[in-house]
């Protein structure tokens, strides 16, 4: 490949290093199999579908072999990798293996449902000049806002909720990251908005919800088979 096509190529980190621990498993959330396929592959499979060429998996340090195992069917384009104690930190290490990929796509293995054409849009949208981008949805249920005691609707309408996988020139995620240092961010949008970097919004998809608590995954087997 020439430079130019690498630049031309889109990198994904699938971040799959979280415990689970709400989800009452001795297993790490993305190992957990949704009709018979791992949350993780299902979520590798989805960045494929949806125009990605390699993914890194960041995994449970304890689990990287196994993790290893459920992509041998792609050797050439999935790597794993041991993660780090927050998400921006596996966030962080999963950049360090991305190469010279012009394009990176950051997504939660907690998402194993996403369409493809989210992951296609993210990455159009990148490859319109756009350096930071996020999949959103409306805020469906009323809001209220804490104070102190008491709380106070607020006007739903001004929120979104955010999904991933969020999508970014590469340059300017590690430019984020760099500059991130011990400040926890909750996504990796957040992160280049503290540089500045302006994030435009592509329409999400309730399919790209996250798998948090059990009921999540009665949801997304019954969803998986009914694919199947
Ligand atoms: O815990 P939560 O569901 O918000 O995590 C979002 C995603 O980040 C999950 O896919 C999880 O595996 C990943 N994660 C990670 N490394 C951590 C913590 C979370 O890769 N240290």
């Amino acid at each position: 490949m020439t430079s130019q096509s690498f630049k031309d190529e889109v990198a994904a980190i699938v971040v799959a290093a979280g415990s689970g621990v709400r989800l009452g498993r001795e297993i790490p959330k993305a190992a957990i199999e949704i009709a018979g396929v791992p949350m993780v592959t299902r979520a590798v499979q989805a960045m494929f579908a949806g125009g990605v060429d390699k993914v890194v998996v960041v995994a449970p340090e304890a689990w990287v072999e196994r993790f290893g195992h459920f992509f041998t069917a792609y050797p050439d384009r999935v790597k794993v990798i041991s993660g780090g104690l927050m998400r921006q930190d596996s966030v962080r290490l999963g950049l360090a293996h991305v190469g010279a990929a012009g394009i990176v796509l950051v997504h939660d293995a907690a998402r194993p449902l996403v369409p493809p054409f989210v992951v296609d849009r993210v990455i159009e949208a990148v490859r319109d000049g756009a350096p930071a981008v996020i999949p959103v949805v409306p805020q469906v249920d009323s809001l209220r806002r804490i104070r102190r005691s008491w709380t106070v609707a607020v006007d739903r309408s001004t929120f979104l909720r955010v999904q991933t996988p969020q999508g970014f020139d590469t340059s300017t995620l590690r430019r984020a990251h760099s500059n991130a240092g011990d400040k926890e961010f909750t996504d990796d949008a957040t992160m280049c908005e503290a540089i500045d970097v302006p994030v435009t919004t592509v329409p999400g998809d309730g399919l790209a919800f996250k798998i948090t608590d059990p009921m999540d995954l009665v949801l997304a087997e019954v969803i998986a088979r009914g694919d199947s």
